[in-house]
């Protein structure tokens, strides 16, 4: 409670993170395999950039052990997207990391109760104190377990906006800055892009097809570019942080050259082997779960897409069946929306602008009154919002 109101310095920031990070198992990984690295984001509406970093990035020659969350609230988890692959394991343990690391180049599991077990405790302290929202405490909490994880490199996605954890800029780049000083303390170079979470990112809300929109992301099928532009950002600089690319310029062309050739979408067809799923609807993602009702909704008149608030939408998949209320509830990975125009898009009257994808009649009667009520239309153009608002580097370097 008084770090809550008081804050901390950042030496006991720091000092907070080790015995938290100290309170559990740390990784260490062989020399000769290829740097390692990982991304975390503070998560928002439509975030699907895992599905493809970590492929794209283990494609590049970055090892990723990728240790995700759920759902809760809002936001959805990179763990529930995954495991709409039927049969995919997501209970690694250490020597699952070692193996698929060395077979795959990355792997994507859930926590294993083994990383800063204090964290845990803390965590539901604060949950039940109304403590969560202090940076200190975030930055203690996130860094501890991305740091256990032993990376020589890590990229952190800080949203801010209306679907964010940070509404306001000034405290999402607050928070990147505590967790870069964290980061880089620890000898870890540590890097943050700020971006924009006011609308969904990319085209699709809803696990199945978040899923799908990743997989179409690595396989070049028309990537919404928003998406593709937060994406490759976050694993350029991902690969200049560990050493996999020695400046920027090689990075964009391993990255691009990634993923035209197709051996991003590969190491995600290997990966899933590897973890035992069904690689089917991954080759062919019309085999994933789909909804029975489909309400497609259009734009009243001629109009630009002004806005679509991404806190409102991100509960509306919870309600619509696609996200849990309480921790361990079971969820509808096929329902969502698929949005096929974004905020700064003039349409005609007329014109598809939502497809509601719902268990029945009314799932998508109640998410077309939602979605009709927040829509914001305008007869002026309307600037789009540049997803990349800053990138925030530790004072070590430019
Ligand atoms: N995610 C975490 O893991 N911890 C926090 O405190 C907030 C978000």
């Amino acid at each position: 409670m008084a770090i809550y109101f008081q804050g901390l310095e950042p030496a006991e920031t720091r000092a907070l993170t080790r015995i938290m990070m100290e309170s559990g198992e740390r990784w260490t990984w062989p020399g000769d395999g290829g740097p390692v690295g990982d991304k975390h984001s503070t998560g928002g509406v439509g975030d699907k950039v895992s599905l493809i970093l970590a492929p794209l990035c283990a494609a590049c020659g970055v090892r990723v052990p990728m240790v995700s969350g759920r759902g809760l609230g809002h936001t959805a988890g990179t763990l529930d997207k995954l495991e709409t692959i039927p049969g995919l394991r997501t209970d690694l343990e250490k020597e699952d990391y070692d193996r698929l690391l060395e077979e795959v180049g990355f792997a994507m599991g859930g926590q294993t109760g083994n990383f800063a077990p204090l964290d845990r405790e803390i965590y539901a302290l604060r949950d039940v104190t109304g403590t969560i929202e202090s940076i200190p405490l975030i930055t203690a909490s996130i860094m501890s377990k991305k740091l256990a994880e032993g990376p020589d490199g890590l990229v952190l996605d800080v949203k801010w906006g209306d679907g964010a954890f940070m509404r306001e800029r000034e405290r999402a780049e607050e928070l990147a800055r505590t967790m870069i000083d964290v980061g880089e303390s620890f000898g870890v170079p540590t890097e943050a892009l700020l971006s924009d979470m006011e609308s969904p990112l990319g085209r699709t809300v809803g696990h199945a097809l978040e899923l799908r929109e990743a997989i179409e992301v690595l396989t070049g099928r028309d990537p919404e570019p928003r998406l593709l532009e937060l994406t490759t950002a976050l694993a350029e600089r991902l690969l200049v942080l560990t050493g996999a690319a020695p400046a920027e310029d090689a990075a964009r062309r391993a990255v691009r050259e990634a993923l035209e050739g197709r051996a991003a979408f590969e190491k995600l067809v290997a990966m899933v082997r590897a973890q035992e799923g069904d690689p089917a609807p991954v080759e062919d993602p019309d085999l994933l779960p789909r909804a029975p009702i489909l309400r497609e909704l259009r734009a009243p008149r001629a109009a630009v897409l002004a806005a679509l608030p991404a806190r409102r939408v991100g509960r509306l998949l919870v309600e619509l069946g696609g996200g849990r209320r309480v921790k361990g509830q079971e969820i509808d990975r096929a329902v969502g929306l698929v949005l096929p125009r974004a905020v700064g898009d003039r349409l005609a009257a007329g014109e598809p602008w939502a497809v509601v994808h719902a268990r029945d009649e009314a799932g998508a009667e109640h998410a077309r009154q939602v979605l009709e009520s927040i829509v914001v239309w305008s007869e002026d153009p309307v600037p789009p919002r540049p997803i990349i608002t800053a990138r925030i580097t530790g004072s070590s370097r430019g």
